[in-house]
């Protein structure tokens, strides 16, 4: 039962069983004192009560040692509690935010997970908030539990030294899913914590591909999602069979591969895609060497790399807690088929009915007070905090499920 080596945690139990061995040496002597005067004073065996009416050491007794039991249970108790509340000073900070019905955990460097990842031997100190109701993070093996309250910090720490995984819980009733809110602390080695820490933005790379895109004014033309517009949509472009047009008029049959990426990005107008006006600036000597590459790079593998950033950013913020990725109703409406469904909403008493696209779902993710759909209780907290790629990942990831043959994996 002591997997740590963790202070407060022997404190905290020393003072548990201190309180539990004094309760159940006074429970039994009660009662065989109880059981002894119903025995030693009935009416057969002494038929007149005496009448006491006073004893200086008795009075003295009943009243010194309780108080002294008492002083010494509250001394442990305050020894465990000081341990719970001293932070060392190496303590790493992690910020948790709790919302129906999941944990966010924030990391100095910015970093957001559903799991608190945790290096072996060094302090962790936990910054608390709730978004919306009363929350309370319990973690058995730390014996650390801690209300999360809106509109007020408060905070615990541990000290992982032992490698493992350690559940983490909510204490305190929340709502319909209360008992959901579960997750884990992973104690990794310096090593792996490291590892997993620098690899700071899965999606790095691909946000990077979308800054240079706009830097270079590409997305006013070409969309990201697949929705067609001054020029052909950069979505699943590569390996797309093309037919294109050349400047003197005949037309052939390609496949997007990387030579013809880079040559559409440089010279577009020399292989014009068929439908499509020869509006596009030629890039050749205005765009470097390094964003060309960034640019054919996400061309070729982007879709993908936004597709698990999507994923796995859902999942850090705790949405896939309440909105489910395979159909089945949690508290919210289910991810799946999401994409172009025709939702019915309730804004300011009155229903109407929209189809959930692009524009709506940004809407639905950032404010989604303004547009609830029906037969749903506004429970979810706005996210007006994502940046835009971080919508443009989730977006990429919500219209996957919304595709043929979709299961949300
Ligand atoms: Cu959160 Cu119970």
């Amino acid at each position: 039962m002591l997997p740590q080596n963790f202070d407060a945690v022997a404190k905290v139990d020393f003072a548990f069983y201190f309180i539990f061995g004094i309760s159940i040496i006074l429970l039994l002597g009660i009662t065989a004192v109880a059981g002894w005067f119903v025995y030693r004073y009935h009416h057969s065996r002494n038929p007149k009560a005496t009448d006491i009416s006073g004893n200086l050491w008795a009075e003295v007794a009943w009243t010194v040692i309780p108080t002294i039991i008492v002083m010494a249970m509250f001394y442990y108790g305050w020894v465990g509690y000081k341990a719970l509340r001293t932070v060392p000073d190496n303590a790493m900070t992690v910020k948790v935010t709790a919302r129906m019905w999941s944990w966010v955990f924030q990391y100095e460097n910015g970093k957001r997970s559903s799991v608190l990842y945790v290096p072996q031997g060094t302090p962790v100190r936990l910054d608390m908030t709730s978004v919306d109701v009363i929350h309370s993070l319990y973690i058995p093996a730390y014996r650390i539990k801690m209300d999360t309250v809106p509109r007020m910090d408060t905070y615990a720490w541990f000290n992982p030294d032992t490698r493992g995984s350690y559940d983490i819980f909510c204490a305190e009733y929340c709502g319909m899913k209360h008992a959901n809110m579960i997750s884990t602390v992973e104690v990794l080695t310096p090593e792996e914590f490291e590892a997993w820490y620098a690899d700071a933005n899965a999606s790095e790379g691909a946000g990077r591909a979308i800054q240079v895109f706009e830097t270079y004014g590409c997305l006013g033309c070409h969309s990201l999602d697949g929705t067609d517009g001054v020029g052909p949509s950069l979505k699943n472009l590569y390996g797309a069979t093309r037919q294109v047009v050349m400047p003197d008029g005949t037309s052939r049959e390609l496949v997007a591969d990387e030579p013809y990426l880079r040559r559409a990005i440089l010279d577009p107008a020399a292989e014009l895609t068929a439908g499509y006006a020869p509006v596009m600036m030629p890039y050749e000597g205005t765009v470097s060497d390094d964003d060309l590459k960034v640019m054919v790079q996400w061309l070729m593998h982007g879709n993908q790399v936004s597709l698990d950033a999507g994923r796995d950013l859902m999942m850090a913020e705790g949405c896939i807690s309440c909105h489910s990725t395979d159909g089945t109703m949690i508290a919210g409406p289910t991810l799946k088929n999401i994409w172009g469904r025709s939702v019915t909403v309730v804004e300011n008493g009155k229903e109407r009915t929209l189809t959930a696209d692009r524009d709506y779902l940004i809407e639905a993710i950032v404010d989604p007070s303004r547009n609830m759909v029906k037969g749903f209780d506004p429970i979810m907290p706005p996210y007006e905090y994502l940046t835009p790629e971080q919508l443009e990942h989730m977006l990429e990831y919500m219209r996957s499920l919304s595709e043929p043959g979709a299961d949300g994996q």
